[in-house]
């Protein structure tokens, strides 16, 4: 093994990850997969006490702060925190996120900006807030596109938005940053059972059995679906990959069928 790729931060016992979003659903799940892989985390949350509780629960050698990462001083602080705490970081997951479903003809405006703030400048503030502490480690930023970052998804006109401009902003810090040895990547999850997915069904916006039977997997995906893709991406296995945006969606974007029954039988 070269000096280089034996030095980079992979292989440092026990890395640090930041991960926003972590009181619940993919933030809280990457967390505990990580942790169980030797990682720790510290964990982000505009509920600061869900973050908490799910840092303790996976070990006192973790961190869990409240931080609205729209916030360009907060985001700020708690990564001065972070540095202070562990002395690194490897890996930033910026997995904070909200949706809000209504017609684009009457979508209003404060939630179309609150989208923007949270996605899209939230994950900036946070890859900025760290990059000094990645380029010392080598570490990699994994972001959160979706297939809404392929298609365009009717009601949803501002999480399509960012999600589209997620790939945008993995790119350009994939391409700027890559000398300064930080991987950057996104993943593209399709629909997966957390509150965002179930809110959409429980409101009537989106129907599970549709869903479902456009899905080649014919399944939701788990929170640790998509929790095992990033490990790989933060790991050693992925040390020559940046830039990409990979599908995590059972295949939702590769079928090509008008309708698709659940007994498989459409072609
Ligand atoms: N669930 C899906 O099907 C799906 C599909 C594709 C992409 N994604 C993306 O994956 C990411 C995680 O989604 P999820 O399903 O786990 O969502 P979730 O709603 O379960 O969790 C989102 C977390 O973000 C936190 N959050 C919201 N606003 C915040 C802010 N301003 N500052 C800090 N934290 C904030 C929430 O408190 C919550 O804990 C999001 O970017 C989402 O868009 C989800």
């Amino acid at each position: 093994m070269s000096a280089d790729l034996a030095s980079t931060s992979v292989h440092q016992a026990n890395p640090v990850a930041v991960i926003s979003g972590g009181a619940r659903g993919i933030g809280a799940a990457t967390a505990e997969r990580l942790v169980a892989s030797g990682w720790r985390v510290a964990l982000l949350d505009i509920n600061g006490e869900g973050a908490q509780a799910e840092a303790a629960r996976l070990g006192d050698q973790n961190l869990g702060l409240g931080c609205d990462v729209a916030d360009q001083q907060a985001v700020k602080d708690v990564v001065d925190q972070i540095a202070t705490h562990f002395g690194r970081v490897d890996a930033v997951i910026p997995a904070a996120g909200n949706i809000t479903r209504a017609p684009a003809e009457e979508f209003d405006l404060a939630i179309w900006q609150k989208h923007l703030d949270i996605h899209l400048t939230g994950s900036l503030l946070l890859a900025q807030a760290c990059h000094s502490l990645l380029a010392e480690s080598k570490g990699s930023i994994v972001t959160f596109a979706s297939v809404a970052s392929t298609f365009g998804l009717p009601g949803r006109v501002a999480y399509g938005t960012v999600k589209t401009g997620m790939v945008g902003l993995t790119r350009t810090l994939a391409a700027e940053w890559g000398p300064h040895g930080i991987r950057v990547n996104a993943v593209a999850p399709g629909y997966v059972d957390t509150e965002m997915v179930r809110s959409g069904f429980r409101s009537g916006s989106i129907n599970e059995d549709t869903v479902l039977s456009r899905t080649p997997l014919r399944r939701l995906a788990t929170p640790e679906d998509i929790a095992g893709v990033i490990e790989f991406l933060v790991g050693p296995a992925a040390s020559f990959i940046t830039g990409v945006l990979l599908p995590v969606d059972g295949g939702l974007i590769i079928d090509g069928r008008f309708d698709a029954p659940s007994d498989g039988s459409g072609i």
